[in-house]
């Protein structure tokens, strides 16, 4: 596997390497170009994309700064002059990353092959044909009148609802008591995904029962704006009431308003006994909890054996005791308008995002990959690059066994083992037939984006109940790794390696807090503020200014930080015997591996708040002996001082 991981990059340099000749007349044609499944095919593809990150780094700096100076000032010298030049080019490098992956769901999300992927290909697609013309119909319907057409639970009550949202004598008029009632709409809402006024969550077996964080309340004015399409045509007072009536409502669910809040204190007084977080259910409750369970379809068995956990049980009941004193058209009103902003939906790469499980059982499945590189040789690259953050994560936790936290041996071994863990997690957590079990009995209508979303919420809030909590933040669970190892395929499909190491491994190290060390945390503290003190000078050393306590703890953090992912890089290097055509790849740019990854990160922090990164940047990058070896500054110069803070410690 080994063997053939080497043989697939060696392919990519040397094809790197051969088209530098016509570096300049091939510019921009390889890209238009289908990818084809041949290997020479897709090493032009990495060599091309490889080449113009290259050509953009070199653009970015400018070389009549002197690094030495001010490394930051210098990397980023040309950053507005190469924007100009290249608007196509104009993204923030910072949002890199992010934009490769939504560059390859773009171009791949109609080849997806799975159950899964197809639900997410439809619905992706069906969110943006949403409110174009077509044959049969040439007048769009609005944003409201789709609402109403797809959603079975409104449609039921279409006609009425055309005249939504309602006042007092329009509700009375009508007798909408009988008709509409806030309880069943919000509980349905919810079932599918659109949380107003509870939230419930799952996660195996167990049901938590929370208030909604950050309750929509918007100012008067943003209410008024956000009801101008269905309120069009009616008296600009009926907005006003209307408006007002609901922010009444939201700001004393929130507790905002004195009445509510005093009123719960009552309450709580006679009825919760302290220290027990228990929900009373009152009448309304418990007619919104048979709603909700029954959308869901959850068995009587399924739900007694559940645990149930209310969480912040004083705010549900003062949000709750208000609805109870509301009119029911204003809660309707407000139930209604919150599910029709939410469901606006402006940006559809969200799809991929809100189901993303979804779509990376698809990517396991390596369909669209398979042209690209294979599923083994991802995983062996994948491995590679984390060895060294794998074996530094084992020796902290094998130290914490001094402190009698001891793992069994059988997990420490594996530790190492990235690639054979992830495939045993996603075996479980990306099973295909589990996953094609449960999406299954999802049938989407035609053309029908807001129904089919819904649908698609419900099963998925449905599969939450069957399956473990997992929270994919945490270094120490398999689906972080999983997670990013997705991410890092499709980086290195848009990348070259350095880029990886810049970005994802410099964040891997950063967020793992595996490098925390608070002891040389204030001696940098100590060293930084005399370092400030003895050079600063606001026009010739004007990068030694004096930082703040927070500035110091990231620079630090940074610093350290850097330093490992430097390591990681030279190592990867190392390690694929790599190094001979890196350079020459590199060299070719006016570059080489020592200084390549300085650049790689400064210029993602160019034209971002110059003066915090340029700190940050600076005082990290001088004070390493990595950086000097590489610029080799002269010695009167800022980017060199005479003492160093930051590189005796132990590690
Ligand atoms: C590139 O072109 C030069 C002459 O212009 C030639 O000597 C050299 O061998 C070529 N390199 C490659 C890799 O084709
Ligand atoms: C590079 O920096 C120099 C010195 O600040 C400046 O005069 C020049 O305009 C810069 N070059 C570009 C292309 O912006
Ligand atoms: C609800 O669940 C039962 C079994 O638990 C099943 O027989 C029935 O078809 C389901 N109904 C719907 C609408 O999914
Ligand atoms: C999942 O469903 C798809 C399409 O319905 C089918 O082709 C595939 O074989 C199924 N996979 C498994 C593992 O059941
Ligand atoms: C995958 O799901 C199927 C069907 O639910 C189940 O039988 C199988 O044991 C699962 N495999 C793993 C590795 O969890």
């Amino acid at each position: 596997m080994h063997w053939k991981l080497q043989l697939a990059l060696l392919a990519i340099v040397i094809n790197i390497v051969r088209s530098q000749n016509d570096t300049e007349s091939v510019t921009d044609n390889t890209e238009a170009e289908p990818e084809t499944e041949s290997d020479v095919e897709s090493g032009q593809f990495f060599s091309h994309l490889y080449k113009s990150n290259l050509r953009q780094m070199v653009k970015i700096k400018n070389d009549s700064l002197d690094p030495c100076d001010d490394f930051y000032a210098h990397a980023c010298g040309n950053f507005d002059q190469a924007l100009k030049e290249d608007p196509d080019e104009s993204l923030p490098p910072y949002l890199y990353n992010k934009q490769d992956r939504m560059g390859f769901f773009t171009a791949q999300v109609a080849n997806f092959q799975t159950l899964p992927g197809k639900l997410i290909s439809q619905l992706y697609s069906e969110c943006r044909q949403r409110g174009q013309s077509n044959a049969f119909c040439v007048n769009p319907p609005t944003h409201w009148e789709s609402l109403l057409s797809e959603i079975p639970f409104l449609a039921q009550h279409e006609t009425v609802l055309r005249d939504w949202p309602f006042l007092q004598h329009q509700w009375e008029r009508r007798h909408l008591n009988g008709q509409l009632n806030w309880i069943a709409l919000s509980a349905q809402l919810a079932a599918h995904g659109v949380p107003t006024l509870l939230n419930i969550y799952f996660a195996q077996e167990t049901i938590y029962v929370a208030p909604l964080e950050d309750l929509p309340c918007p100012s008067m004015e943003d209410f008024q704006t956000s009801l101008s399409d269905v309120l069009e045509g009616r008296h600009h007072r009926v907005s006003h009431v209307i408006s007002h009536e609901m922010r009444v409502l939201c700001r004393g669910m929130r507790g905002e308003l004195p009445l509510a809040r005093s009123l719960t204190r009552k309450d709580r007084t006679t009825t919760a006994s302290p220290g027990q977080e228990q929900l009373l259910l009152d009448e309304n409750t418990m007619d919104y909890f048979q709603h909700f369970f029954g959308s869901l379809n959850f068995s009587k068995e399924q739900l007694e054996r559940a645990r149930k956990f209310p969480l912040d049980v004083d705010k549900i009941t003062t949000a709750w005791e208000v609805l109870r004193q509301t009119e029911p058209r204003i809660v309707y009103n407000y139930v209604l308008w919150q599910a029709k902003e939410h469901l606006r939906y402006p940006d559809c790469y969200r799809v991929s995002e809100e189901f993303e499980r979804l779509l990376h059982a698809e990517y396991w499945q390596w369909h669209v990959l398979n042209s690209h590189l294979s599923r083994e040789v991802a995983l062996a690259a994948y491995q590679l690059h984390t060895t060294r953050f794998q074996q530094r994560r084992r020796s902290s936790l094998s130290q914490r066994d001094w402190y009698g936290y001891l793992l069994p041996a059988s997990v420490e071994k594996k530790e190492l083992q990235v690639a054979r863990i992830l495939q045993a997690h996603a075996q479980h957590y990306l099973n295909i037939s589990e996953l094609n079990e449960t999406y299954s009995g999802v049938s989407f209508k035609r053309n029908s984006f807001h129904g089919n979303l819904l649908l698609l919420r419900r099963a998925q809030l449905r599969h939450s109940f069957e399956s473990p909590y997992i929270d994919e933040e945490d270094v120490n669970q398999p689906a972080y790794f999983l997670r990013h190892f997705l991410h890092f395929v499709l980086l290195s499909l848009y990348r070259p390696t350095f880029h990886y190491y810049a970005t994802q491994g410099l964040e891997l190290w950063r967020q793992s807090r595996l490098l925390l060390d608070t002891d040389g945390s204030y001696t940098a503290m100590d060293c930084l503020e005399r370092q400030s003190l003895q050079h600063f000078d606001a026009e010739l050393a004007p990068i030694y200014r004096s930082l703040s306590f927070d500035e110091i703890k990231e620079i630090f953090h940074f610093h350290r930080s850097f330093q490992t992912s430097l390591r990681d890089y030279r190592f990867w290097l190392q390690g694929e015997r790599f190094a001979f055509a890196e350079t020459f790849v590199l060299q070719y740019f006016g570059l080489n591996p020592q200084r390549v990854l300085f650049y790689a990160v400064a210029q993602q922090l160019c034209n971002r708040q110059a003066d915090i990164f340029a700190a940050q940047l600076n005082r990290g990058y001088m004070n390493m002996p990595e950086f000097q070896e590489a610029f080799k500054c002269g010695a009167a110069k800022p980017m060199n001082p005479s003492a160093r803070c930051m590189i005796n410690m132990c590690e």
